[in-house]
């Protein structure tokens, strides 16, 4: 890993852990109707929209690629009933999703992986669909 990367990663440790704050969430809460510590820009709305051309549900395995501190992915498993693997290079907001899926009783349906997405440690066709919200960009 060169240092711009780490430099990267780091940025976005400090990102998730100002996302934990509540006045950051009351502002997440009011521009995007979520509460997940978010660093993207999508709304509940698109959220909803994925979940439905992706046709989510509890038959469902779904990755979610870049997936910060749970933002799409926690949410998408609360309300579709899907499976879902959260990755992601910061352990930071790792960290953060999984408290929340433990909070929220969804452990036993979501995994936590930290990987890049060019080195992901599965065989293929272990998902049926993939989302990211702003990873490449
Ligand atoms: C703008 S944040 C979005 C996070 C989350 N999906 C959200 O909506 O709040 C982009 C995320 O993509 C991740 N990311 C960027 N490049 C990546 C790569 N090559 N492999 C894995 N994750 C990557 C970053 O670590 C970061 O957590």
């Amino acid at each position: 890993m060169d240092e711009a990367e780490r430099a990267t990663i780091e940025e976005f440790e400090r990102r998730y852990r100002l996302g934990e704050a509540p006045a950051r969430r009351r502002v997440e809460q009011l521009v995007l109707g979520s509460d997940y510590g978010a660093t993207s820009y999508t709304t509940v709305g698109q959220a909803a929209d994925l979940a439905q051309r992706l046709q989510l549900g509890p038959d469902v395995s779904l990755l979610d690629l870049g997936a910060g501190s749970g933002w799409p992915g926690l949410y998408l498993a609360a309300a579709t009933g899907c499976r879902v693997v959260l990755a992601d290079r910061p352990e930071e907001g790792l960290r953060i999703a999984q408290q929340r899926a433990l909070e929220d009783g969804l452990a036993d349906r979501c995994g936590f992986v930290r990987s890049s997405g060019e080195l992901m440690p599965f065989r293929s066709q272990v998902f049926d669909a993939i989302t990211n919200t702003d990873v490449f960009c």
